[in-house]
């Protein structure tokens, strides 16, 4: 049995096997074709955070595949009243047989998963967001731009970033971080990417310009820069992050074509333009539809691991 906690706990080859199936799940669906392959399987989702895509995606998708997926906000059970995790997570595991978490700390989830016997998605923590990549990576195959990807994340040092830096270092393309002064990536986790690039041969580099970051780029991308938990800090990221706004200049030093990614919600006239948003506004909502087909490769893939 395995977890879905960071792309750090993955292959290159079992990455692309989830995509590889995710692919044909989404023909599959615009064929009309459901095949109900978790019939009968339950999926729990418990939410301490809000969500619209990582909600609708797993609970539709759960569904499209034969099965039932329950929502458990925090607000509801008594995780949020001081349930310990480990016993909230034996018995929710002993009548479902996958579980999705959107929570804080990252070691919540490593402690729910180290007390479950069924498979642990990380629907996002404040440390990575790994679901999100695979939908990412599924819309950069899509459009025939993940061969000598060149990735430009120009923001917060996020859990997306974190995210980005572990697909980049498995899979081995390259990537550039550039962050304000202050809001770099953690530095444990880049110094595990580094290590993982060694072997991919994936070029990793993080600045704060930037331009540098941007130039020639084939694929650029942002996220929020106040994230879910950090709503108090908001006013203080936009003076601190003035001049990270991907907008038309700053696309202009990117390669001819160059593609924009955006996991969303998207800040228009914050981290992205509203003319970049428009500009680019089919992939980055077909790369929020990927979501759906991601997660569902994602749960056939995880529940054959379970033979
Ligand atoms: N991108 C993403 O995870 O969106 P939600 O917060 O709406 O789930
Ligand atoms: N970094 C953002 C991602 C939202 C999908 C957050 O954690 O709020």
């Amino acid at each position: 049995m395995r977890h879905f906690l960071t792309l750090k706990d993955f292959t290159k080859e079992e990455i692309l096997e989830i995509i590889d199936i995710a692919i044909e799940i989404k023909k599959d669906l615009k064929d009309g074709v459901y095949k109900k392959q978790l019939e009968m399987q339950t999926l729990a989702m418990i939410f301490e955070k809000s969500s619209t895509r990582t909600r609708v995606s797993f609970e539709t998708g759960m569904f499209q595949l034969g099965g039932h997926a329950l929502f458990l906000s925090n607000r509801d059970i008594h995780l949020g009243r001081g349930e310990p995790v480990a016993d909230t997570a034996k018995v929710i595991s002993s009548m479902c047989d996958m579980v999705m978490i959107r929570t804080f700390e990252h070691s919540m989830i490593e402690e729910f998963a180290a007390n479950s016997t069924v498979p642990v998605i990380n629907g996002l923590t404040d440390s990575y967001h790994p679901v999100q990549l695979l939908a990412d990576y599924l819309t950069m195959v899509e459009y025939g731009v993940e061969k000598d990807a060149v990735v430009a994340y120009v923001g917060d040092g996020n859990n997306m970033t974190h995210s980005w830096l572990m697909l980049a270092a498995k899979l081995g393309f390259e990537l550039r971080i550039a962050t304000p002064k202050g809001y770099e990536v953690n530095a444990e986790i880049i110094e595990e990417a580094f290590e993982i690039a060694k072997t991919s041969g994936s070029i990793i580099k993080v600045m704060n310009d930037p331009k540098e970051a941007l130039s020639g780029a084939t694929i650029v991308t942002t996220d929020t820069w106040a994230s879910m938990g950090q709503e108090d800090e908001k006013e203080q990221r936009i003076k601190d992050f003035k001049g990270f706004m991907v907008d038309g200049l700053m696309m202009c030093l990117a390669a001819k074509d160059a593609k924009f990614l955006h996991c969303l919600p998207a800040y228009r006239g914050q981290e992205v333009s509203e003319e970049i948003m428009d500009e680019h506004t089919e992939i980055v909502f077909n790369e929020a539809e990927n979501r759906l087909h991601a997660q569902k490769g994602l749960m056939v893939w995880l529940n054959k691991q379970r033979g």
